[in-house]
């Protein structure tokens, strides 16, 4: 009879043997809304072979679908491609019971394990470009640094031609579906992971995405360790990744802000409508309901960042605050945009918004500032405002 928390058959060889995390609904700030997987990878070689392991709590659901497999004491090797704790949370508890021969990392993860853990295992560190002999199978290593910590790296299967990638092409879903051929409308979600998390690294994705292109490998298949496992369509999540990592502007704006008594959302749906009349795609979002992460996803693919905020005791306020530390953290580029507000004594918010989305190198048009309630005059304004936005995004496509 077979036990709970089976392997997925990846080839006859390889293994998934992670853990699916349905329950949690944020990822250091970022909004997980349809949960995680932690994607770990047993490759059944003369020396099988562990490919990173899964966050702590999961650690028994890691233990028995390895033992639907193997028994787990018959390990020989285990690879760490990253050290951030989703993926080696559990190598502490499963060195001590498994007892490999060999733990593997990059240079950087060497050292970045010694500071998780502070332990003695010794773990030997990889170079580029480094084959590891499995027996009958071979592992060729690609330090992938800052995609996305220092000790990122790439395992390469090259019989069987699997890219296991770690974050590399990852998406927080989880899902009982382990391919993307079998998983519907995956988009959104891959590009919600690239721009919370690989946004800013954008140039060195570029560099990687080069590196592996010139390689000389034939990857048949992508195997993250967040989301499916491509098998069907690498090409289309590597051009994504391409193109959001080039950040070129596009035909659309996001219109975010908070709002008080209303007046700053009045603008806020004025200018909206305004660039909509212009033919700009715009999305609007509402602060008090939209998550940061969601507005960093909006903006993967837009042009332009508009930005409205009420003044709270001299400042702007806490959620736009919030929202436009995160986003200036991401580094989006080839932006314009403005800020606007309607304020009640001094209005100090619109400085602070205007002086924000310049330090994010947002190309910013004349902000407007309204006192209390929008006249008639200030709606003018408001849609002028739109109008300015949308004649310098046009700019920008050309
Ligand atoms: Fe999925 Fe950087 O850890």
């Amino acid at each position: 009879m077979k036990g709970p928390f089976q392997a997925v058959k990846v080839t006859d060889k390889v293994y998934w043997v992670g853990a699916i995390d349905w329950d949690i609904r944020d990822f250091h700030g970022y909004a997980t809304s349809r949960g995680t997987t932690y994607n770990a990878y047993l490759v059944m070689a003369d020396k099988p072979t562990l490919i990173d392991t899964v966050k702590a709590q999961f650690h028994d659901e890691l233990m028995a679908r390895i033992a639907s497999v193997c028994d787990p004491k018959s390990i020989k090797y285990v690879v760490s491609d990253h050290s951030e704790m989703d993926h080696s949370g559990c190598l502490p508890q499963l060195l001590e019971l498994v007892k490999p021969e060999k733990v593997f990392a990059s240079a950087m993860g060497v050292k970045a394990l010694q500071a998780h853990f502070h332990w003695d295992t010794q773990v030997q560190a990889v170079k580029e470009g480094e084959v590891l002999d499995l027996g009958g199978e071979s592992l060729r290593f690609m330090e992938t640094r800052m995609v996305h910590w220092p000790d990122s790296m790439f395992s390469y299967l090259e019989g069987a031609g699997i890219l296991f990638s770690n974050d590399g092409f990852g998406m927080h879903l989880a899902s009982d579906l382990r391919f993307d051929d079998e998983t519907p409308d995956w988009r959104y979600e891959a590009a919600k992971y690239y721009a919370n998390i690989l946004l800013p690294f954008s140039d060195i994705v570029l560099a990687v995405l080069d590196k592996v292109a010139k390689s000389g490998i034939k990857p048949r298949m992508i195997a993250p360790d967040h989301g499916p496992i491509y098998r069907k369509d690498m090409a289309r999540i590597v051009s994504l990744w391409e193109g959001w990592a080039r950040q070129k502007p596009a035909n659309k704006a996001v219109v975010v802000f908070d709002t008080m008594w209303g007046s700053t959302d009045k603008l806020a749906r004025t200018i909206a409508d305004s660039l909509i009349e212009a033919g700009v795609h715009t999305v609007v979002m509402p602060l008090r309901g939209s998550h940061r992460s969601d507005v960093a996803t909006e903006l993967l693919e837009a042009g332009a960042l508009l930005v409205g905020s009420p003044t709270i005791n001299k400042q702007m306020f806490p959620t736009v605050a919030d929202c436009l530390s995160y986003l200036k953290g991401l580094r989006r580029k080839n932006l314009v945009g403005a800020a606007f507000a309607s304020y009640g004594w001094a209005g100090e918010s619109v400085k602070l918004v205007q002086d924000a989305l310049t330090e994010m190198g947002v190309a910013t048009v004349e902000p407007l500032k309204c006192q209390y309630v929008p006249d008639a005059a200030a709606l003018e304004a408001a849609r002028g405002l739109g109008q300015k936005v949308a004649a310098k995004l046009k700019e920008a496509l050309r």
